[in-house]
């Protein structure tokens, strides 16, 4: 079979190369793709949120599945479209991406299904919005509505600060995501990811991830899209993986299917661990970027029947688990390395040597988020995030070495990351 991923980031390179390994699996191709991903198959380039390009593109291909990397075409409805046109395709629909695109959407589908999360408000008016952080202790939690890059959360630890950002936010800050405000509850605990792979009804739950958001070590700094993650995380224990599975996962996709908006494909589930047990911190549409990358280097199994079984529905719950088996996963750490000034402003075009000797070593995997080729036929940094170095190893410490074995090896003067990646779990 041939299958088609649209994205072009790490999370996409990752996708491409374990789809890629597959018995089943003849062709895969891109869109718009990377200079990494064109080593594994074509790419088309067609921006990803060029929804009547990309339908053009899978009429033009026909593939046999069609794998959704990014939120933003999943938000525009590119799911439902190719649907229509009769493509098996993985990927939530444009009203089940909601549960991304619009935060308060997401707050009252929990509120609605009982899943735990933080206390929360909807706000479009200042005042309003004011009346309630009356009613909460700081800091305050303060998140425009809808899509804004992953930016669009402020944590304000004075009252006055809270004030001044909800006008702002309300005024424009992030453009029209901001129109609309969500003020919650602020939730002490620590962070975890779980991937759960669904056709609506079924559920195949992936190894709890753990993101490194800020862009400092010992997380400090701006937010950024990730600077690095591993899997599995201790923190996540077998007791808590099932009380999110009977608390979260199957009440929201039991609702979601009841009220008309079946989920499929893979949700995104960021818990805060609290002292009251999981809270959900958010929902979002698809693989989390660089989580995927950990994900897709640990298993072992192949994923293509899971993703299609995924995108066609109509299984028992027992066939579906069959399609990955349940496996101890091996630790694994991704290591993001980035431009120059990222998050704020990436310094790009710096020349990059040695990535395929780094990638030789052992357990190691380098994925390409934001590179190039130059006129002299040299690797460039495009973007903020640039290289994803991952590795397995027989203990969480094993890998860490590894990959910054292979970071360290890598000729890149001018990169930057973390230096901290699964500290916490070590
Ligand atoms: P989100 O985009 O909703 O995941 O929020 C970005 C980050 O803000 C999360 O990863 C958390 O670190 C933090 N955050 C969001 N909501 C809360 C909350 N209610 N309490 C504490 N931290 C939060
Ligand atoms: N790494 C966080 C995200 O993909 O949203």
């Amino acid at each position: 079979m041939n299958i088609l991923v649209i994205g072009s980031g790490g999370r996409e390179h990752a996708l491409a190369w374990k789809i890629a390994q597959s018995p089943f699996v003849d062709t895969v191709w891109s869109a718009p793709g990377s200079v990494a991903m064109d080593q594994i198959g074509p790419c088309f380039d067609v921006k990803p949120d060029d929804i009547d390009g990309m339908e053009r593109l899978a009429l033009q291909l026909e593939p046999d599945l069609i794998v959704i990397g990014p939120e933003a075409p999943l938000a525009l409805g590119l799911a439902d479209l190719l649907r229509a046109r009769g493509f098996d395709v993985f990927g939530p629909s444009a009203e089940a991406a909601k549960l991304e695109a619009s935060k308060g959407y997401s707050k009252d589908r929990m509120a609605k299904y009982g899943v735990p999360t933080a206390r929360y408000g909807r706000f479009t008016g200042a005042g309003e919005a004011k009346a309630f952080l009356d009613t909460l202790d700081a800091p305050y939690v303060l998140k425009a509505d809808g899509l804004a890059g992953g930016k669009g959360v402020v944590i304000a630890a004075t009252r006055e600060e809270a004030d001044a950002e909800v006008a702002e936010m309300l005024s424009g800050k992030f453009g029209d995501a901001s129109a609309e405000l969500v003020i919650e509850e602020f939730m002490e605990g620590e962070e975890a990811s779980v991937f759960v792979i669904t056709d609506g009804t079924n559920i195949l739950t992936l190894p709890a991830a753990q993101d490194h958001k800020r862009i400092g070590d010992g997380d400090t700094g701006p937010n950024t899209g990730g600077m690095g993650a591993y899997a599995p995380a201790p923190v996540m224990t077998p007791e808590l993986m099932a009380e999110v599975e009977e608390r979260v996962t199957r009440p929201m996709l039991d609702g979601m299917a009841e009220d008309g908006a079946p989920y499929r494909g893979v949700l995104y589930i960021g818990l805060m661990i609290t002292p009251e047990g999981p809270k959900v911190v958010e929902f979002n549409c698809r693989f989390g970027d660089p989580e995927c990358q950990v994900l897709m280097m640990q298993m072992s199994a192949d994923i293509v029947p899971a993703l299609l079984a995924a995108s066609t529905g109509g299984m028992s719950q027992s066939e579906f688990s069959r399609l990955l088996p349940v496996e101890t996963p091996r630790p694994c750490v991704t290591v993001v390395m980035a431009s120059p000034g990222y998050p704020a402003k990436a310094e790009t075009g710096s020349v990059i040597r040695n990535v395929k000797a780094a990638s030789e070593h052992e357990g190691v995997m380098i994925f390409h988020a934001g590179t190039g080729v130059n006129a002299d036929g040299e690797l460039i940094a495009t973007g903020g995030r640039v290289l994803n170095v991952t590795a397995v190893g027989d203990t969480l410490k094993d890998a860490v070495e590894r990959a910054y074995g292979a970071v360290d090896a890598i000729d890149w003067p001018e990169g930057v990351c973390r230096r901290d990646i699964a500290w916490r779990a070590l």
